[in-house]
């Protein structure tokens, strides 16, 4: 690598399914909306898996590429959102090209894979690794992350948290893709759960420490679109876990992807000694806040009544930003974050330097002990009784 400081990142896209095709915007975007991005992002190569999406992803500025190595060829950074079992192959391809990683969640469709990647990433410190829980980039978990760590709220006594989708429902047919086969870590629990454990980490530092879940599969077959038989299949799309968390704290969370009116609802509430915050995908930008103490007076010294104080977070002191003040944001624009988020962490890296953020990127490490909570609860599901979170581990790891 050059000792030059880099003034621009190649990006090297692999997949052009519903978040490649996003990531054009995202890279035509990035330093429109953070003019102080340390890079200019450009597009490269895209792999791609068919002649339409050779197609739109040279309408839309990449050069696409049939093969992962020549996907890395030229790029300095590489965004590969894949099917989860590919997740693996591609990111020690790019560290052992010297390539940044920006891999997608969940880590990888294995206990295994996740470990191995992680041990690769921190085998190869010189070069990212990040992985896409793009909820981390809301103005509002970013407050919720500071409010939470803070102190003022006392510690944590309970969450809930949930993410409810409706398009895997018997009603809409939806075929056999990978999202649906085990071999690719298809199902609602690595799809959505994986996004809930990351987020309670994010805001309040805490994992889970014991485990015990419920998963079921309510849509029992779906055809398979290459013979057009009917297949049974063998992923959740439904889990519902409680779990212990530190102190006496508890939790539980709920994900499905069949809950007719959620389209896309993530959300969580989380209740400490002095107060309660809760925040839903749904109005990504606002924080509700509960401060028992209350705190505001009247004139005459009355306290007023303690109650729910919605605050608006997409606005100039909240986040770092160059949105328009107070008006909606929205996915696109958390992705645009997250690709800034990941120039400052490689810029961090690239000066020698320690990344310091109030909104940091998730890395492999981080991603890796979701996973364990997520095969801790399937393993809960399968087994029947709680499992201690710790005693779930990768092959060869101590
Ligand atoms: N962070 C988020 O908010 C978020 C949101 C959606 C998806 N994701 C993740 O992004 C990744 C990709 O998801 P997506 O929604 O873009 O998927 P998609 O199905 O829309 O696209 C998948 C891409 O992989 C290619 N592919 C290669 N082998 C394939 C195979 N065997 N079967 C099917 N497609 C194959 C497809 O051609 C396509 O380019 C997944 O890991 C998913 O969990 C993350």
């Amino acid at each position: 690598m050059s000792h030059e400081k880099r003034t621009i990142l190649r990006v090297g896209l692999g997949g052009y399914g519903m978040m490649g095709g996003l990531y054009a915007a995202v890279v035509d975007n990035v330093n429109r909306y953070f003019r102080d991005a340390p890079f200019r992002a450009v597009k490269a190569n895209a792999f791609v898996f068919s002649d339409e999406e050779a197609e739109r992803a040279a309408e839309d500025g990449w050069t696409p590429v049939r093969s992962i190595d020549e996907m890395l060829e030229n790029a300095d950074y590489a965004y590969p959102p894949l099917p989860n079992a590919m997740h693996c192959s591609v990111a020690l391809a790019a560290f052992e090209k010297g390539v940044h990683c920006f891999s997608e969640k969940p880590l990888a469709a294995t206990l295994d894979e996740a470990f191995a990647m992680t041990q690769a990433a921190e085998a190869n410190k010189r070069f990212l690794n990040s992985v896409n829980f793009i909820y981390r980039r809301s103005p509002a978990t970013v407050y919720a992350r500071k409010l939470a760590q803070s102190g003022v709220f006392g510690d944590m006594t309970a969450c809930r948290l949930q993410y409810w989708q409706s398009w895997s429902a018997s009603i809409f047919e939806v075929p056999l893709t990978w999202r649906f086969v085990e071999e690719q870590a298809g199902g609602a629990s690595y799809d959505l759960a994986s996004h809930c454990f990351d987020m309670l980490n994010y805001v309040t530092n805490e994992r889970p420490r014991t485990v015990s879940a419920i998963a079921t599969t309510h849509v029992k077959e779906r055809r398979d679109l290459k013979t057009g038989e009917m297949r049974p299949v063998y992923v959740d799309d439904t889990l519902e876990a409680n779990f212990a968390l530190s102190g006496d704290a508890v939790g539980s969370l709920s994900v499905s992807r069949n809950c007719f009116g959620h389209e896309n609802s993530h959300k969580f509430e989380i209740c400490f000694e002095r107060g309660t915050l809760a925040w839903c995908y749904d109005d990504l930008s606002t924080l509700w806040v509960y401060a028992a103490d209350g705190g505001l007076k009247l004139p005459n010294g009355e306290a007023i009544s303690r109650g729910w104080t919605k605050i608006d977070c997409n606005r100039k002191g909240f986040w770092n930003h160059d949105f328009a003040d107070g008006h909606r944001i929205g996915y696109r624009d958390l992705a645009v974050y997250q690709l800034c988020e990941n120039m400052r962490a490689i810029d961090a890296l690239e000066s020698g330097r320690e990344y310091q953020s109030d909104a940091p990127i998730a890395t492999f490490r981080d991603a890796l002990e979701v996973q364990r909570c997520v095969a801790a609860a399937l393993l809960s599901a399968k087994e029947g009784r709680r499992i201690n979170v710790a005693d779930v581990k990768a092959t060869g790891e101590k």
